[in-house]
């Protein structure tokens, strides 16, 4: 990584300041043994054994850690049902207690409690297989975040078909091209949902997904959420209809085998086209739970809400899994932060008693531009945790977070994960490590994240590098379990990670102090985090060089305020192109292709894009026009002039 990149990025770590988690929080952590980090380097990988054993397993496994090099197998030989270990099981102790607490957008609210959750999971889980969803059969779910989206993600793993969950954000173009990666064809949608208050259509889109797939779609089940008595084809049912014909069934929770697929998630890499992340029954199961357990400190009788939408991972392991595991109750939330009023998400924690929290620097730095009159009007005193995910927080937001959010006694996780690695890698844990503003903390318990030089070996503490994972983890995905191929090709911008036996680059950059914690410095590839969500730069130039008028695009990442990141585009038009028409055309092309979160938030037009000799787009300069940094040298490019363009197109503009 170059200098320029680092002093943009790096979120500086708070003059080393630590801050200890509070006596009374120790008192009750579920995990407070000082000695937990030696005692799980010592029995690797059999320290795994207290993850699994928060679930129950139909067939005990043999090994913890099947295999010293890939294919690797989590908990080998064992058998267990993830809707079996999310909701039967809990039935004996706890049927009455409130399993999902759901809060929707127009201010109704739905419970549903495990006896009420088991009903319908199996209800549903009854009508899949009469509409024909075999074992193996990928179900896509493309649904906010209504209740009914985790209790299909409950019955398909009750029947051992994975589920694949799109973000209701996406676009008919974006779900039809993940359910054909997925070879997926059954579908379960809503009729629509609500923004703001105001009704979305979303049948529409699953609509024009639907025709523009091969192979069609051989069943749509509709969840009826604005009550529109949408008409329904021959091979579209009406959720509510099947779950009331099947009305008192039971399903028999199928045992798959704890390498078998729970689910598969589409995630961006470098390239243009959505990769879909397969994950495990057991070995991503006991990862989200444990870490719910550990790092969440989820206790069965707390009420815990990661606000992420379940379109993401986030939403997977910490709404829905992790919490259902642990027979606590797990909060859904389908509206905006500030809808009604910019109070609405204190308001929620103070009507629901919430006890963990869990959300993203993106929002607390809305939350701090707001203003703590929101916090201070409501009683936020059953708050014991915080947490946060998906981008680096800087010290001042992590500060006012744990003033006004956490009145200070609340410990806060900064949590390090990826879609990929299935739960959280590198965070402190509550009630043993002190907390350093800014940095996510050391590995956890049992995981070997290290930064590394381009060479693979470890780096001096304070210094750059990248962020590599040199030991499988239980949360590993199925790509990961399988290939023996995770060191990618020799190349600069890379760690050359041949040493080790094995090892996973996350495409992160890091640096670490000398009490091993590491502090996150954003991405290395072209990927652009935009408040918390990743998207491809590829992808985004994809659908803007497709619009008539644009000669070429080139897409990189730009500061914003709030969203941690930004998306800049730069186009060069063809000659008599009106600007203003493009940019709408530009903007509606990449509604289009991925959804209304991706389109850019400042579209520059050039004559031409800055590149080499050889006719390299340099988006080095690209970036650096977008940061209003210094280009540095600019010899290398054939077209100088063009950068001075840039720059004066991007000043016209403010
Ligand atoms: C990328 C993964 C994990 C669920 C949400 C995002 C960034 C994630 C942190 C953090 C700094 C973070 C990384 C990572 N990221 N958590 N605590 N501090 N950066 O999942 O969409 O797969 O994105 O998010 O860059 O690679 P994802």
């Amino acid at each position: 990584m170059d200098g320029e990149d680092e002093s943009r990025t790096q979120p500086r770590v708070g003059g080393g300041e630590r801050v200890e988690p509070p006596a009374s929080f120790v008192e009750q952590a579920n995990v407070s043994d000082p000695g937990v980090r030696d005692a799980f380097a010592e029995d690797w990988p059999d320290c795994w054994r207290v993850a699994a054993d928060l679930l129950d397993w139909t067939t005990e496994y043999d090994a913890v850690l099947g295999g010293d090099a890939p294919p690797f197998r989590w908990f080998d030989g064992g058998e267990l049902n993830a809707s079996y270990n999310c909701v039967d099981r809990h039935l004996a102790d706890r049927k009455n207690q409130v399993a999902i607490t759901w809060e929707g957008r127009l201010g109704e609210s739905r419970t549903y409690s495990y006896l009420d959750l088991y009903r319908e999971v199996n209800e549903f889980a009854a009508a899949l297989r009469e509409l024909g969803v075999e074992e193996d059969d990928v179900v896509t779910l493309y649904m906010p975040v209504v209740p009914e989206l985790p209790v299909a993600m409950l019955a398909c793993a009750r029947i051992g078909a994975p589920h694949s969950v799109v973000f209701a954000g996406f676009s008919a173009d974006a779900l039809a091209t993940r359910m054909e990666s997925a070879d997926s064809e059954f579908l379960v949608t809503c009729d629509g949902y609500y923004r703001r208050g105001a009704p979305v259509q979303l049948k529409n889109k699953a609509d024009n997904a639907a025709i523009s797939l091969d192979g069609g779609v051989e069943a749509t089940v509709v969840v009826d959420r604005l009550g529109d008595d949408t008409p329904l084809t021959d091979d579209e049912y009406d959720y509510e209809g099947l779950v009331t014909d099947h009305r008192g069934e039971t399903v028999d929770p199928v045992p798959r085998a704890a390498t078998d697929q729970l689910f598969l998630i589409h995630t961006s890499g470098t390239t243009g086209v959505p990769t879909p992340v397969r994950h495990t029954t057991g070995g991503y199961l006991a990862h989200a739970a444990w870490t719910s357990h550990a790092v969440l400190d989820v206790k069965p009788a707390d009420t815990h809400w990661c606000s992420a939408d379940i379109g993401w991972i986030t939403g997977h392991s910490y709404t829905v899994y992790g919490p259902l595991a642990l027979g606590a109750t797990t909060m859904l939330y389908e509206g905006t932060p500030d809808h009604p009023e910019k109070d609405r998400v204190w308001e929620l924690i103070e009507r629901n008693a919430v006890d963990t929290f869990y959300t993203a620097p993106t929002a607390i730095r809305a939350f701090m531009k707001w203003g703590e009159s929101h916090p201070d009007a409501h009683d936020l005193s059953s708050l014991r945790l915080l947490g946060t995910v998906g981008e680096p927080i800087n010290p001042r937001a992590w500060k006012w977070y744990h003033e006004h959010i956490g009145g200070g006694d609340c410990p806060v996780v900064d949590t390090w994960w990826q879609t990929e690695t299935g739960g959280m890698m590198v965070t402190t844990l509550p009630g043993v490590d002190d907390m350093k503003p800014g940095s996510a903390g050391p590995p956890l318990p049992g995981i070997d994240a290290r930064v590394v030089d381009t060479d693979g070996d470890p780096v001096e503490p304070g210094e750059s590098g990248f962020l590599v994972v040199t030991d499988p983890w239980p949360g590993m995905p199925l790509s990961m379990v399988e290939d023996d191929d995770w060191f990618g090709a020799r190349d600069p911008a890379r760690p050359d990670l041949s040493d080790y036996d094995w090892a996973y680059f996350t495409e992160d950059g890091a640096t670490v102090d000398e009490d091993g914690y590491v502090t996150l410095l954003g991405r290395v590839d072209d990927v652009i985090n935009v408040s918390g969500h990743r998207f491809a730069t590829m992808e985004i130039e994809a659908a803007i060089a497709d619009v008539e008028g644009v000669a070429e695009a080139a897409v990189v990442s730009g500061p914003h305020d709030l969203k941690g990141q930004s998306v800049y585009a730069y186009a060069s038009a063809v000659e008599s192109a009106d600007e203003d028409a493009l940019r709408d055309r530009i903007d509606a092309a990449v509604e289009d292709a991925i959804g209304p979160i991706a389109v850019p938030d400042v579209v520059v037009f050039t004559p031409e894009l800055p590149k080499t000799r050889s006719g390299k787009v340099m988006r080095r300069f690209l970036e650096a026009v977008a940061h209003d940094d210094d280009l540095g040298d600019t010899s290398a490019l054939r077209n100088p002039e063009v950068v001075g363009e840039l720059e004066s197109a991007l000043a016209d503009r403010d």
